[in-house]
């Protein structure tokens, strides 16, 4: 496999500060109550692993998997759940965990198939936030980070199946 020109644009150690930030706001934000974690597959799994080992409230935790047509790196706008969650989410918490807000098409989609199942509550946690590239506007309740441009990998994300055990996030050069 040819080496990809990359640089490290969040640390594992910034990562890691992000995520206690984050865990300490969503802990805060559902004292009391036990949130159902649904972490999109693949790309979220790490930072959800990470997300939900700093919580210190109870969660249940379930995950659901999105396909989308047409090439990897350009979304087309058709999407459709391959897996669903297990958990009756009617009434619950639900707390969507996702690796990257880009056009906002996926969690657009996600979110409008949740919300048809009464949830008590929906928000949406995403560690990456690409404000800039937006198709449909979408504004996720917690954002690790944010960039403007450019293709990430590293931390459960990936390129054609191409890093994701990196434990920091590269921007890649020369896709
Ligand atoms: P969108 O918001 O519907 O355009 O799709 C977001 C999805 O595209 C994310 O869940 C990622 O799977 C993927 N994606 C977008 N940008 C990147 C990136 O820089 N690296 C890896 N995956 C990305």
């Amino acid at each position: 496999m040819e080496e990809m020109k990359k640089e490290v644009l969040f640390g594992r150690d910034l990562i890691a500060k992000r995520v206690e930030e984050l865990a300490a706001q969503i802990s805060r934000d559902y004292r009391g109550r036990e949130p159902v974690v649904v972490g999109v597959m693949k790309g979220a799994f790490i930072f959800m692993a990470d997300l939900i080992r700093r919580l210190d409230i109870p969660c249940v935790v379930d995950f659901v998997r999105l396909r989308s047509y047409g090439s990897s790196s350009v979304s087309s706008g058709r999407i459709e759940l391959t897996k669903d969650v297990e958990t009756d989410v009617a009434g619950r918490d639900v707390l969507i965990v996702e690796d990257i807000v880009d056009t906002g098409l996926t969690l657009t989609y996600l979110v409008e198939v949740m919300r048809a199942r009464k949830p008590a509550s929906l928000k949406v946690c995403a560690f990456i936030d690409k404000r800039l590239r937006r198709e449909v506007p979408f504004e996720a309740d917690y954002v690790g980070f944010t960039m403007d441009d450019g293709f990430v990998i590293g931390y459960g994300l990936d390129f054609n199946e191409q890093g994701r055990f990196l434990p920091d996030v590269f921007i890649v050069r020369d896709l």
